[in-house]
């Protein structure tokens, strides 16, 4: 369910009774061939029985939330909950105000999707709905479409309230709360103990992140496609660096390159592109992109396409923008670098999540020292009295990446960031050097300079594979690669 349907607008005038009766005429009627099912159904079923073993007597409501008003009487672009699209296996714009409901029973939970499905054209909202109607957003699934897609029981929304309020005074009800207030607000009033039920949904809610925590093979599939996508775009990027420089406002020309590959190839960008050159590298989530891209300088690009299915990457280059690196910018880079490899060096099965950070920080501390900027010891720093070295690199080194960017993020403190690694696990490496132009501690020729280096890290059996290392990563190899893509040959 969504926030309050929109009025109709003034500037749609009435419909005749005429219109009405003949809009409803001489169309072809519906397909019969149901469609193939999804190449996620099958995972989402184990997805779901995985989570339902954990609440074995528990009615579980996992909304996909609604669409979202932009301004006015636009909309958001419509991207379901991700806690949704993985017990589902519904990406892209699927399916506003569907609601799953697990309902528990003697062998196991069996599940319905409830949703909107679509209306006869017989009905208003074929022509008059610019929210939900053909005419304005195109053909929905039927219950027997969505049925075969994600091999659901499927049921219209309309029968949601009589199903949450069966047996409510004897069945345990949980909702994933922060994905469709109106259902929560429903359940709620259900229930009639709010403040014990909020410690319920909040189980599910962790619960939920941590069931992503370790990735299948379809999801890692999944990854390893969005990272190849996502190189794809790095290098149609890189092609066009020229055209960026000679326009002007070019991080704004570098983000449209790159989107564009990210709507052509996938469902979009997996979030805001940060298209950083020069000093700006050196604000952490700079996604203004206002500013030029100039020849000397290096462009930090963090970017990542969000395939159909919603798993995204999370990739980092930090490029010379003349496709050479000055010796003071290859000082820097090969520090990140170093940091870099003994982040990734680290994520090992069995190790844990934060020894991945102590491995890369332990770098980025020692270069600080070597180089004057700390007024203390690298080690010193590196204790819990310091931490002087977070001011050029305060965020930490890793995150869990999937179909959010900063996945499993409700996941507990003792399974993420205490959390040993394990084998299906996708985590970012990603340490950075950021000295900005302003920071008067920092020598005068690396003022302004900021790296990144990042890559999306598959924990195995035996090690890691990095998903993203199709980039290249060493300065020399940067240079080649760059030189290749814009037919350099000196
Ligand atoms: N692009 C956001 C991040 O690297 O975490
Ligand atoms: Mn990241
Ligand atoms: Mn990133």
């Amino acid at each position: 369910m969504s926030e309050p349907q929109q009025k109709i607008p003034n500037r749609q005038s009435p419909f005749s009774e005429s219109f009405k009766a003949f809009i409803p005429e001489a169309w072809e009627p519906y397909p019969t061939d149901l469609p193939d099912p999804l190449a996620a159904a099958q995972w989402a079923k184990a997805r779901r029985e995985a989570l339902g073993e954990l609440f074995p007597a528990a009615r579980l409501v996992i909304p996909a939330g609604g669409l979202k008003v932009r301004s006015n009487d636009t909309d958001y672009r419509y991207r379901p909950h991700s806690g949704f699209a993985h017990l589902t296996g519904l990406g892209t714009d699927r399916e506003p105000d569907a609601v799953l409901v697990l309902e528990p029973s003697d062998a196991g939970h069996e599940a319905t999707l409830f949703f909107q499905p679509r209306a006869p054209r017989t009905d208003r909202q074929f022509y008059a709905d610019a929210r939900y109607g053909e005419m304005w957003v195109g053909q929905r699934d039927s219950l027997d479409e969505m049925a075969a897609l994600t091999g659901l029981h499927c049921a219209p929304i309309s029968e949601l309230t009589t199903h949450l309020e069966k047996n409510a005074d004897t069945t345990q009800i949980r909702v994933l709360r922060e994905a469709d207030s109106q259902v929560t607000a429903q359940v709620d009033q259900i229930r009639g103990t709010v403040a014990e039920a909020t410690t319920l949904d909040e189980e599910l809610s962790v619960a939920l992140s941590e069931l992503r925590l370790v990735k299948d093979a379809y999801e890692a599939d999944q990854m390893r496609a969005a990272c190849a996508a996502t190189a794809v775009g790095f290098e149609a990027v890189v092609r066009d660096l020229p055209e960026a420089v000679r326009r002007g406002r070019g991080e704004r020309w570098v983000e449209g390159i790159f989107g564009l590959h990210a709507r052509h190839q996938g469902n979009a960008v997996g979030y805001d592109t940060i298209a950083a050159a020069g000093d700006h590298a050196n604000t952490l989530h700079w996604i203004g992109n206002d500013g030029d891209v100039a020849d000397g300088d290096l462009l930090l690009l963090d970017a990542g396409v969000e395939l159909d299915s919603l798993y995204t990457a999370d990739i980092t280059r930090t490029l010379p923008i003349n496709g050479r690196f000055s010796p003071a910018q290859r000082r820097v880079y090969d520090a990140v670098l170093e940091a870099q490899e003994a982040g990734i060096a680290a994520a090992q099965p069995g190790a844990t999540f934060g020894d991945v950070h102590k491995a890369a920080i332990a770098v980025v501390a020692k270069y600080l020292e070597q180089w004057g900027l700390l007024p203390v010891t690298a080690q010193e720093s590196l204790g819990d009295e310091g931490g002087h070295h977070r001011r050029w690199m305060v965020h930490g080194t890793s995150h869990h990446l999937g179909i959010d960017v900063h996945d499993c993020a409700q996941a507990r403190t003792e399974n993420y960031r205490e959390g040993v690694l394990r084998p299906g696990m996708v985590i970012t490496v990603e340490p950075g050097i950021y000295l900005k132009a302003t920071d008067l501690l920092v020598p005068e020729e690396l003022r302004g300079i900021g790296v990144r280096i990042e890559d999306d890290i598959l924990i195995t059996e035996d090690g890691n594979e990095n998903l993203s290392g199709m980039l290249p990563r060493t300065a020399d190899d940067v240079e080649a690669w760059m030189a290749g893509l814009l037919g350099r040959r000196d």
